[in-house]
């Protein structure tokens, strides 16, 4: 079977660079979408509060026979759930239905104009002294953000989870991470697939005889991101896993650098305070 580069964060815990989004997947169907990628060699699930299949992905590892301690589940405190009180109900919630304790837990989007999220932050490192969770991280954090917690509080974010591809390479947010032991966790790393018909990503597709998904997913890996690719679709689940014997040369890498165009799919984290109804 596949073995998938495991990367050690900055309190010590790995966590697999490659596995499975199940933002968008229906509840009714994520339990075998996330069995099919068990099945395929997936040992990392990327869930959230705010997806609703927290629960189908717990069932689905209960019943894989899979050692829990052998797959890697994040999830993520929602925006409506800053307060620390909300955020104590709502983190006691996803441990139920994820079956236990998480791998690594965070905050989804820092919601700049709504609350405070350093106080979100206090209440995460109060989850993981509970042993809620093995590690604590950020989404959607912008460097000011960052830099806010690493002035006022005492626990640097394991990772920022960032929406990342080719047309938005985020390479300061990402360098700042890197010299503060920030993990980055690449989001829509196919820009939900956007880049697919990209013909500069064709040409490399094509010269590798890979698909495009496949060399955009390897990009990622050489860079050292965390990646999570989201299919619902057996084939494609095969198809994003199967990453491991090629690599990208100095050519192709530079022409995939210059397909940035700082061009987001999702929202701008500065501007979005989106409170689920
Ligand atoms: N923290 C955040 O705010 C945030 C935001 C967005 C996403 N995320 C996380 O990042 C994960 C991935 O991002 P994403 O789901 O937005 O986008 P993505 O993984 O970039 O793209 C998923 C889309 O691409 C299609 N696809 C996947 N593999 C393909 C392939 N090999 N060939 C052709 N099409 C393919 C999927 O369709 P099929 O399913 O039909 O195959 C789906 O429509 C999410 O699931 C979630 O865990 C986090």
């Amino acid at each position: 079977m596949t073995t998938v580069p495991q990367i050690t964060l900055n309190n010590g815990v790995t966590i697999p660079q490659l596995g499975l989004g199940v933002f968008q997947i229906a509840p009714k169907d994520t339990k075998q979408v996330v069995l099919d990628a068990l099945g395929v060699g997936y040992r990392h699930i990327d869930t959230a509060q705010m997806y609703g299949n927290e629960r189908e992905v717990g069932e689905a590892i209960a019943e894989s026979g899979i050692a829990r301690d052998e797959i890697f589940v994040t999830s993520k405190l929602n925006n409506d759930a800053h307060d620390p009180e909300a955020a104590r109900a709502a983190t006691a919630r996803s441990v139920d239905a994820l079956g236990g304790p998480l791998d690594l837990y965070l905050i989804h989007w820092p919601m700049p104009a709504v609350g405070d999220f350093v106080d979100t932050w206090r209440a995460m490192e109060e989850f993981a002294e509970q042993g809620l969770t093995r590690a604590i991280g950020v989404s959607n954090f912008q460097i000011p953000h960052l830099q806010r917690l690493l002035d006022e509080t005492g626990t640097v974010p394991a990772v920022n989870q960032i929406e990342v591809h080719p047309y938005l390479q985020q390479n300061p947010l990402r360098a700042f991470g890197r010299e503060h032991g920030i993990a980055t966790e690449a989001w829509s790393p196919i820009a939900q697939g956007d880049v697919l018909d990209d013909p500069v990503l064709l040409g490399i597709a094509a010269d590798t005889g890979r698909s495009v998904a496949q060399v955009v997913l390897r990009w990622h890996l050489e860079r050292g991101d965390i990646v999570f690719p989201k299919s619902s679709h057996p084939e494609r689940l095969r198809e994003n896993f199967d990453l491991f014997d090629f690599s990208l040369n100095d050519d192709q890498l530079a022409a995939i650098a210059a397909l940035n165009a700082d061009r987001r799919r999702g929202p701008n984290p500065d501007e979005f305070n989106w409170i689920p109804g």
